[in-house]
């Protein structure tokens, strides 16, 4: 076994920041779980924790870190403004009601969690407050999810910012070739979200042979019993293969541990392209294009 795949790597973002690759989310992690995954992930290893404002766990997300015994600055957290909180003093806001409802004074990393493309001056207004508050110091890194490239080349025209992490949807069944490789050329770290397939199905089955998630792919099983692993394994070892970061989700303290049990084996170049070419081009969860606070309804601030 080789030394190089023995820990959780660390990516260093474009701003100098370490994070670390794997990590735990918890969307529809619901809240009276949260606390328990979150501590459970923590004294399994992992320091990374994926919330956002719209999760509405944020508060057991810090409950969970304060329980788990692991000093809060060995802790990676990321959390996120939502649409509705777009706008320049929006952002402000939105982001001490996270501060506030997490229990820290900052954040490791602050992402928008979507682009509005019908109105992107808001976004746009959001992202230089969240870059106001990392130059005062309140936060360490800022990004952006599902950006698709012309928004990343809207964002930097407009502000003149590189944002340090792009976070997508992306699993061997949705891989994002184009996004990818505009992070790539910008130096912008891409993280994965739904990295096994998702807790999202819809519009799969038609276009994979009736595999509706990676996680039962043939190639994907007969890795497993290649390797002696899980098919959560494996792919969670392709992203890490591909130097993305992933934020895989679970409730179940034997999953939370599986999918941290990945530092003992690695895939061939031969093995990551195969994977590579499951793409279905078909994406499940929201889309980019057409994005608003109103896709998926959410009060944050009633929290
Ligand atoms: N930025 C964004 O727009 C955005 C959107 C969606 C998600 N995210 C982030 O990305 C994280 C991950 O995405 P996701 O939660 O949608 O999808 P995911 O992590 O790919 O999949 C989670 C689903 O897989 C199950 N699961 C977990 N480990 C498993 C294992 N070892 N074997 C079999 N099934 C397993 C989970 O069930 P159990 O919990 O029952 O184990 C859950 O149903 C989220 O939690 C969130 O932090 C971000």
């Amino acid at each position: 076994m080789s030394s190089l795949h023995n820990t959780n790597p660390s990516l260093v973002l474009n701003n100098g920041v370490k994070m670390p690759a794997l990590g735990l989310g918890v969307f529809l992690t619901p809240a009276d779980q949260t606390a328990g995954a979150v501590s459970t992930a923590i004294q399994s290893g992992y320091r990374l924790i994926d919330t956002a404002a719209a999760y509405l766990n944020e508060r057991a997300v810090g409950e969970g870190i304060r329980n788990s015994g692991v000093p809060r600055e060995e802790i990676f957290i990321t959390t996120k403004l939502w649409p509705g909180q777009y706008g320049y003093d929006e952002a402000l806001r939105g982001f001490n009601g996270s501060l506030s409802r997490l229990g820290v004074d900052y954040v490791d990393l602050y992402l928008l969690h979507w682009p509005v493309p019908t109105d992107f001056g808001a976004t746009v207004q959001a992202y230089k407050a969240i870059e106001k508050l990392r130059t005062g110091g309140r936060i360490r890194a800022i990004g952006v999810c599902n950006f698709l490239p012309r928004h990343l080349r809207s964002l930097q025209e407009e502000t003149g910012l590189t944002p340090s992490v792009n976070q997508i949807e992306l699993n061997p069944f949705y891989t994002q070739p184009e996004t990818r490789a505009a992070n790539a050329e910008r130096g912008i770290v891409t993280q994965a979200w739904a990295p096994i397939g998702g807790t999202y199905l819809r519009n799969r089955k038609a276009v994979t042979n009736g595999a509706e998630t990676p996680l039962k792919h043939p190639l994907i099983t007969g890795l497993a019993g290649k390797y002696g692993k899980t098919p959560a394994q494996v792919v969670i070892r392709w992203h890490l293969d591909h130097g993305f970061s992933a934020i895989p989700k679970s409730v179940h303290k034997e999953r939370i541990v599986e999918n941290f049990d990945v530092f003992d084996f690695a895939l061939t170049a031969e093995e990551i392209s195969r994977i590579d070419a499951l793409d279905t081009g078909v994406r499940a969860g929201g889309n980019p294009e057409t994005f608003t606070a109103n896709s998926y309804p959410t009060d944050v601030d009633a929290q």
